[in-house]
């Protein structure tokens, strides 16, 4: 029997907040240095060395914030290395992931570059060896506006005018025995809480994102309940392995909407506790798919995608998008070569096989995110990373997100048929609206299987097949293993 998706376009979610397009740039492997930045190519602007084929394809992705400079790499920056002349910048050691740190790219020509890629900067502050000084110094350089020293040293390196940065986090992993600078949670928040209030004091324009963890972590209740007052945003971080399993692969990002889940409660628990009336929401701030056994041997993380990795990606963008009440921003982790959609030679560019959903959501995925309901599409019961997913929230074969347009107009659906064996036959149900016959359908999927990758000699073997088709009575028939963009226009 076909799986039904009934859809009423009166039950509004939320707006989808197209910030949960957003992407991440840290100072790792190559993502700065021969990814975004690359004055040594020919394909790089030849005076601010910004990679021009970059700047396209990020802008083609309508990416609305762009997280900096790490990750872990930020728990040893200091950012005042990154600023002046750039023959005085001093090289580091550099401990996140033990290279060293030219420092010829720093805070100005990344907010020279978000301008150029039509993208908003957020910062991330440096918790590990940064003081609550340094954090201060880089807010007012970056967004002081009076006659004091920081403010100052920016318009002496060339730059009147503030950035206005409104997006700073306070610290990256902080929980983590990887990062430099770990505390516990206590520690965390009792710290955190003090630089929230100086930043604030300092600059109260600013919104604040909390270091969380994986969204069901006790780290999570304990940091939301002591900075609740404080903070705009709860971050969280979490990256989903394909293990070599396809279905591992596709239903990892349940493990991160039964996070989101939890952690919208433990907001409320939070809120409730400390009295607090303003919203606070998810700033999902890493995710992607990240198998970092896979990644082994690879420069810096560079993982190369297949067909599998690009429906994996798709199943995270529904969660998102289906979680569009609380989660308001999140960035994929990272945005060129390492662990990225995007990657870059000396010469060129590729686009990996999870460009391609990103690329439809981030362009089609918005307006209003509807509630569906899923009638008998298979239950997944095989094993899942984390292996919980499996008792806890066992995913359904067909995986389904739904928007309606920012004009009204159309109804949009996005589809992940996680099964490698079957074709799913789906029939769309609209309730107290009619829908045109004729849809228009983006479809990326593979006749040469799940493993199938792009590369710098093959860039084509996944890409977007987009075609009209008229589909009667609102039934569809989604290959196996695809993923399907289905636009239905409102009569
Ligand atoms: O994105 C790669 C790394 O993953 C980040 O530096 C860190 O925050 C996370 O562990």
């Amino acid at each position: 029997a076909p799986v039904e998706i009934q859809i009423d376009p009166k039950r509004v979610i939320s707006e989808v907040d197209p910030r949960i397009y957003s992407g991440f740039t840290e100072h790792m492997g190559r993502c700065i240095y021969g990814g975004l930045y690359d004055p040594g190519s020919p394909l790089a602007d030849p005076e601010t060395g910004f990679r021009k084929d970059v700047l396209e394809v990020i802008r083609s992705l309508r990416v609305p914030i762009v997280r900096y400079p790490g990750g872990n790499f930020v728990s040893s920056y200091r950012w005042q290395d990154g600023i002046g002349p750039r023959e005085l910048r001093p090289r580091r050691p550099e401990l996140a992931w033990l290279g060293e740190e030219s420092n010829q790219f720093g805070t100005d020509e990344f907010m020279q570059w978000c301008k150029e890629a039509e993208t908003e900067p957020y910062i991330c502050l440096n918790m590990g060896t940064g003081t609550l000084e340094d954090a201060l110094g880089w807010l007012e350089y970056c967004n002081g506006t009076s006659n004091t020293y920081w403010a100052n040293q920016r318009r002496k390196n060339g730059h009147p005018e503030p950035y206005k940065v409104k997006y700073w986090s306070l610290g990256n992993e902080v929980y983590g025995p990887w990062q430099v600078g770990q505390m516990s949670a206590t520690d965390y928040a009792k710290t955190a809480f003090q630089w929230a209030k100086a930043l604030k004091l300092l600059d109260p324009s600013i919104e604040l994102v909390a270091c969380g963890e994986t969204g069901y972590a006790a780290w999570d209740g304990e940091v939301l309940n002591t900075l609740a007052p404080m903070i705009k945003y709860h971050s969280l971080h979490q990256y989903t392995i394909s293990a070599g399993d396809h279905m591992v692969n596709v239903t990892g990002p349940a493990g991160a909407e039964k996070g989101i889940e939890i952690t919208k409660s433990l907001i409320d628990l939070a809120r409730i506790a400390n009295n607090v009336e303003e919203d606070i929401t998810i700033c999902f701030d890493e995710w992607n798919v990240w198998d970092p056994k896979r990644a082994i041997g690879s420069l810096g993380a560079e993982e190369h995608y297949d067909l599998s990795d690009a429906l994996a990606v798709g199943c995270w963008l529904n969660v998102f998008v289906r979680k569009a009440d609380v989660v308001k921003i999140a960035c994929i982790a990272q945005s060129v070569n390492v662990i990225s959609p995007v990657m870059t030679s000396p010469t060129g560019l590729y686009k990996q096989t999870t460009f391609h959903p990103l690329y439809l959501f981030a362009n089609l995925m918005r307006g209003s995110s509807l509630a569906l309901s899923l009638l008998g599409s298979p239950t997944y019961t095989g094993p899942t990373q984390p292996k919980w997913i499996q008792h806890l929230c066992p995913p359904a074969l067909l995986d389904a997100s739904a928007v309606l347009s920012e004009d009204g107009r159309e109804i949009r659906l996005a589809l992940v048929n996680r099964d490698a064996e079957r074709d799913a036959e789906v029939v769309c149900a609209f309730a107290g609206v009619r829908v045109r016959e004729e849809v228009r359908v983006y479809e990326v999927w593979s006749a040469e299987g799940l493993g199938v990758q792009n590369s710098f000699d093959h860039p084509d073997k996944v890409g977007v097949v987009e075609r009209a088709e008229r589909v009667e009575g609102g039934k569809l028939t989604l290959k196996k293993h695809s993923f399907t963009l289905v636009c239905f226009t409102l009569e």
